[in-house]
């Protein structure tokens, strides 16, 4: 039997408190238009003091399992794509699942930064689809807040915490009527390591470190690496990337995003957009977008929606599923 890997709900969290530009004006040499002007930020949420990655993850799955009208018995499958950790080990999936309750199934994070999001929705696709696993939490959660170095103009104006969850399940090739994911495509650059990376680590300096980038450099390899994958995942659907109903990016750079959208000929307002409130929330952006996209309506039962992320690694992709 075959199955296809269908999002059959999703949720959201974003933390209570909201830094401005203005705020951080005051604490960098930097200013609103400036930011605004470069990246399409306006704000961001930043996780409380007392809230760890899994505490937004949980709220985010909540929400999710709800939409999906699913319980913790539900679940045997958590992917928790984050490169913020609440420990070292164990993955924060794990402890995602202690929270909800789930006694069933398997749980592990996923590390791919930025492309976080899509690399696990391919890679839980998979699990669903050979039949192994029926129902997925499938989770992008980060507190980046926590490895931003609050004195470096050029990056901690980017970021901000969140996290946004689809719960993917399991349905019959026959009766999934064209719906779930229909293609991915994944890429790594191990060379570019350079251009985005924390400064610290387990292996290397004991600590969680910085991030660390060289943002003109990524943003030069970003709309054709990101391009070249949304046209390869439309070619193996078989579909133009015109044809699209919905873009739903990761949240770096509204600039990024509209160059992306000028080369393959999409319409603004194809574009899911939440990067002026919400920043660059890593691994969490996409489903945080998707769920807008479905909370405000756009996004509709049977629409085609194409997913894209590049992150530090350099990683890069994107997925196209029918919703
Ligand atoms: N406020 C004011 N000035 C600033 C700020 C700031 N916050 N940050 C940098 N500048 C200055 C620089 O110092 C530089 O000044 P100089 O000309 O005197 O040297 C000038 O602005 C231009 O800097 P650039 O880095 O060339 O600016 P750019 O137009 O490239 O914008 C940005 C920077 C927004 C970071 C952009 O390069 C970008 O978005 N890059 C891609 C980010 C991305 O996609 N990352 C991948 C995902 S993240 C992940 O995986 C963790």
């Amino acid at each position: 039997m075959s199955f296809r890997a269908v999002v059959a709900g999703c949720g959201a969290y974003l933390p209570e408190r909201i830094l401005t530009n203005n705020d951080l004006a005051k604490l960098v040499d930097t200013s609103d238009e400036w930011i605004r002007d470069r990246t399409g930020i306006r704000e961001r949420h930043i996780a409380a003091e007392d809230q760890r990655t899994s505490d937004l993850a949980v709220e985010a799955a909540r929400a999710a399992m709800k939409d999906a009208g699913v319980t913790a018995a539900d679940i045997d499958l958590i992917v928790v794509a984050t490169a913020t950790p609440d420990l070292t080990f164990p993955a924060t999936a794990a402890i995602v699942q202690s929270k909800l309750g789930v006694k069933q199934g398997a749980a592990f994070d996923l590390q791919a930064v930025c492309s976080g999001f899509v690399y696990a929705l391919s890679t839980v696709e998979k699990f669903l689809a050979c039949g192994q696993h029926k129902r997925a939490l499938l989770i992008g959660a980060e507190t980046f807040s926590r490895i931003l170095d609050w004195t470096d103009r050029s990056t901690c104006v980017l970021f901000g915490d969140g996290a946004g969850a689809f719960v993917v399940e399991a349905v019959e090739e026959k009766v999934a009527d064209e719906r779930g994911v229909i293609a991915s495509y994944l890429r790594c650059d191990g060379d570019l390591v350079d251009l985005l990376y924390v400064d610290g680590g387990v292996s290397s300096t004991g600590t969680a470190g910085h991030v660390r980038m060289q943002g003109n450099k990524v943003f030069r390899e970003a709309v054709t690496r990101i391009s070249e994958a949304m046209e390869t995942v439309a070619r193996q659907a078989g579909v133009a990337p015109t044809d699209i109903d919905w873009f739903v990016p990761h949240q770096a750079n509204e600039r990024i995003i509209q160059g992306v959208v000028r080369k393959l000929d999409l319409r603004p307002d194809q574009v899911i957009s939440t990067i002026s409130g919400q920043g660059n929330t890593s691994a969490a952006s996409i489903p945080l977008a998707y769920c807008q996209g479905v909370a405000d309506g756009r996004i509709k039962k049977g629409d085609l929606v194409m997913l894209e992320a590049m992150g530090g690694g350099i990683t890069w992709g994107a997925a196209l599923l029918r919703a």
